[in-house]
């Protein structure tokens, strides 16, 4: 299985409805939230504490599929699939970003961007995800190479600084070179000037082709975006097309 049908957009979440278990009765995490997300779009979602936006991504990234409604990437069903679709689908064709990296510090550094291949079924089902898996190693220290960390691919990730751990986060989420990128507060635990760096590598990215989606605080990262979504309890009250080519983001 793979994301393969470009005739349609890539994101299509069609009256979506989310609520926790055990919630109160009334408390929607999502209400009807509709909105479709093109191939090659740079989006950030926006809203306040609590306004659903993690929920939002989780959901768009299979790693919750009990909500009401429809939501299809790729043209794909995330209800439909089985686990096991979903999860290769969220091994190889979607990259994950986090706020605070998620590595695994008993491992490497390159270690951390090879787990996509250890994670991987036998039976690969996409054929760029095969190519790739014929030499993971040469991958992996292709990818640290490209976030400008190939001298650090025998250390610990505890002895990186913040963004170089984010570096090494995104060179994992872009193992299995998926078309979606899927970022919540990639910036929020980073300075500045590190912050910035690490956006002005999405923007690379979003150049190249892949379809970001991120969930953002900070303005600066949103004026990087094409297109702004913002959320206010769980739903859209916002969908702003900035322009074509993304605005200078300002240090
Ligand atoms: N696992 C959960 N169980 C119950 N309720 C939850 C759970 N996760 C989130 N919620 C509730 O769903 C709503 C939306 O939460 P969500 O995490 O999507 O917000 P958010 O916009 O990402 O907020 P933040 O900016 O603080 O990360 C909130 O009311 C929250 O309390
Ligand atoms: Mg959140």
């Amino acid at each position: 299985m793979s994301i393969a049908d470009k005739s349609q957009a890539l994101i299509i979440i069609d009256s979506v409805s989310k609520k926790y278990p055990h919630s109160a009765k009334e408390e929607w995490a999502l209400r009807e939230v509709s909105l479709s997300i093109d191939y090659g779009e740079m989006v950030a979602i926006r809203g306040t504490s609590g306004s659903g936006k993690t929920t939002l991504l989780n959901l768009i990234g299979g790693l919750d599929y009990r909500f009401e409604g429809v939501l299809t990437v790729g043209g794909r069903s995330m209800i439909e699939q089985s686990e096991r679709d979903r999860s290769s689908a969220r091994n190889q064709e979607i990259g994950f970003v986090f706020q605070h990296f998620s590595l695994l510090d008993h491992l490497t550094v390159l270690d951390n961007v090879l787990l996509p291949a250890v994670l991987a079924p036998p039976e690969i089902g996409r054929e760029r995800a095969r190519e790739i898996l014929k030499d993971p190693q040469e991958r992996a220290l292709a990818l640290l190479k490209r976030v400008g960390l190939s001298s650090k691919s025998h250390v610990s990730p505890t002895s990186l600084s913040g963004g170089q751990k984010q570096r090494v986060a995104i060179a994992r989420a872009l193992f299995f070179e998926p078309p979606l990128l899927l970022c919540d507060e990639p910036t929020g635990s980073l300075d500045t000037h590190t912050g910035q760096q690490i956006i002005e590598l999405f923007q690379e990215l979003h150049q190249e082709g892949y379809t970001v989606v991120m969930i953002t605080h900070e303005d600066r990262v949103s004026h990087a975006a094409q297109r702004v979504i913002e959320l206010e309890d769980g739903k859209i009250i916002s969908d702003i097309q900035r322009s074509d080519t993304p605005a200078e983001v300002e240090p």
